[in-house]
C-alpha cells in the first residue's frame, strides 16, 4: 500500500507580510492557552498589539508574558482579567485596552467551556453552564466592543466546531451553544456590514496539544484518529492561526458572515464502513470485504 501523503503545517510567518496589521489591536477571549493564545501570537507576530482575556489572573498574565516575548518584535499584550459570563468584567477589560492601545480593531470570541456527558447525565446547571460561556459569552463580548469596531471598521473571529453540524453524542450543551454563535456570526454580518464591520466563524476540527483534544478525544485512539481524517494528520494551533490571520487581512474585505472549516475535510468523511485510508491508498487489499466487487 502507498504511503499517505501528509501535506505539512505552514507557519504564517512564512506567507503573510510581518507587518500587515502593524498598529492594529486584537481583544481575545480565552487567549490564555490553546488555539486562541496560537491566534494571539500569530497575529502579534504580525505587528498587532493584543489585550488577553481570561478568568485566572495570574495564568493570564504569565500567559501575556510569554506572548511578548515569544513575538519578540516589539509588540505588546496585556493581560484584562474578565469572566465573559460578566458583562461588568468585559466592559472593564474594553476599558482598559483602549486605555492600553487607544482602539480595538479585531475580536476573537474564544472562550469556551466543555465535557463530554449524555444528556441525562448532565444537570440543568451543567447544560446551562456551557450554554453560559459559549454563547452569551460570545454575546457579551460582542455586546462589550461593537462601539470600538463601528470606529476602527473591525472584525470579529468566533470559534464554534462542527459537532453540531450532525448529532454528536454527549456534546448536546456544546452543540446547542455553537449552533447559536453560528447564528449570531450570520446577524452580526448583516446588522453591522453597512458600518464596516465583518463577523466570521472559523470551525476547528481535532487540534492536537490542546485542552478541547484532551477532554474530548478518547485516551490512545490519537493514532486511529489521525488516519481517519482525509488529509492524514490533526490540526495544528498555527492551522487556526492561519485562517485567523486570513480573516483579519485584507484580503477577506468582502468575506462575512461565513464559516471557516479547518479540520482537514475530516467531518466530510461519512465512510465508516470501509477500511480508511486503505480503500483509497490500495483499493484491492479490501476488495474481500465487499460482495460483488469488480476491483
Ligand atoms: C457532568 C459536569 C462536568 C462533567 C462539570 N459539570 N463538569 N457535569 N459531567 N464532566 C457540572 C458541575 O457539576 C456543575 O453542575 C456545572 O457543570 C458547573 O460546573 P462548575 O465547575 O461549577 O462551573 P465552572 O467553574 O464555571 O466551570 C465551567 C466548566 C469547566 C465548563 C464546567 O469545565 C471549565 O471551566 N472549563 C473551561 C475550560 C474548557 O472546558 N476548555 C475546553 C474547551 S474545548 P452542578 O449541577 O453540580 O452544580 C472546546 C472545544 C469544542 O470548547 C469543540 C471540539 C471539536
Amino acid at each position: 500500500m502507498a504511503d499517505p501523503v501528509v501535506l505539512p503545517y505552514v507557519p504564517s510567518t512564512s506567507i503573510f507580510k510581518n507587518d500587515i496589521f502593524k498598529g492594529k489591536v486584537a481583544f481575545v477571549t480565552g487567549g490564555g492557552s490553546g488555539i486562541c493564545q496560537t491566534m494571539t501570537l500569530n497575529l502579534m507576530q504580525h505587528g498587532c498589539s493584543a489585550a488577553i482575556v481570561g478568568r485566572k489572573a495570574d495564568r493570564l498574565q504569565a500567559s501575556a508574558d510569554w506572548l511578548q516575548k515569544q513575538a519578540g518584535n516589539g509588540t505588546k499584550c496585556i493581560a484584562t482579567p474578565a469572566d465573559v459570563r460578566t458583562p461588568t468584567d468585559l466592559n472593564e477589560a474594553v476599558r482598559k485596552t483602549v486605555e492600553a492601545f487607544g482602539r480595538i480593531d479585531f475580536v476573537i470570541c474564544g472562550a469556551a467551556g466543555n465535557f463530554l456527558a449524555p444528556m441525562d447525565g448532565l444537570s440543568e446547571n451543567a447544560f446551562r453552564t456551557v450554554i453560559e460561556i459559549d454563547l452569551l459569552g460570545t454575546y457579551n463580548t460582542f455586546k462589550a466592543t461593537i462601539d470600538e469596531l463601528k470606529k476602527s471598521h473591525g472584525a470579529y473571529i468566533h470559534i464554534s466546531a462542527t459537532l453540531h453540524y450532525n448529532g454528536l453524542p454527549w456534546q448536546a450543551a456544546a452543540s446547542a451553544a455553537k449552533a447559536g454563535i453560528d447564528a449570531l456570526n450570520q446577524s452580526i454580518a448583516v446588522e453591522y456590514g453597512p458600518f464596516g464591520v465583518r463577523s466570521n466563524v472559523i470551525a476547528p476540527g481535532l487540534i492536537a496539544d490542546t485542552e478541547g483534544a484532551d477532554r474530548l478525544t478518547p485516551k490512545g485512539a490519537e493514532d486511529f484518529m489521525s488516519m481517519r481524517i482525509p488529509l492524514q494528520r490533526s490540526g495544528q494551533k498555527g492551522d487556526i492561526g492561519n485562517m485567523a490571520i486570513f480573516l483579519f487581512s485584507d484580503a477577506a474585505s468582502y468575506i462575512s458572515g461565513s464559516r471557516f472549516i479547518v479540520d482537514g475535510a475530516n467531518w466530510h468523511n461519512g465512510g465508516f464502513w470501509l477500511p480508511y485510508p486503505d480503500s483509497q491508498l490500495d483499493p484491492k487489499s479490501i476488495k474481500d470485504l465487499i460482495s460483488g466487487s469488480k476491483l
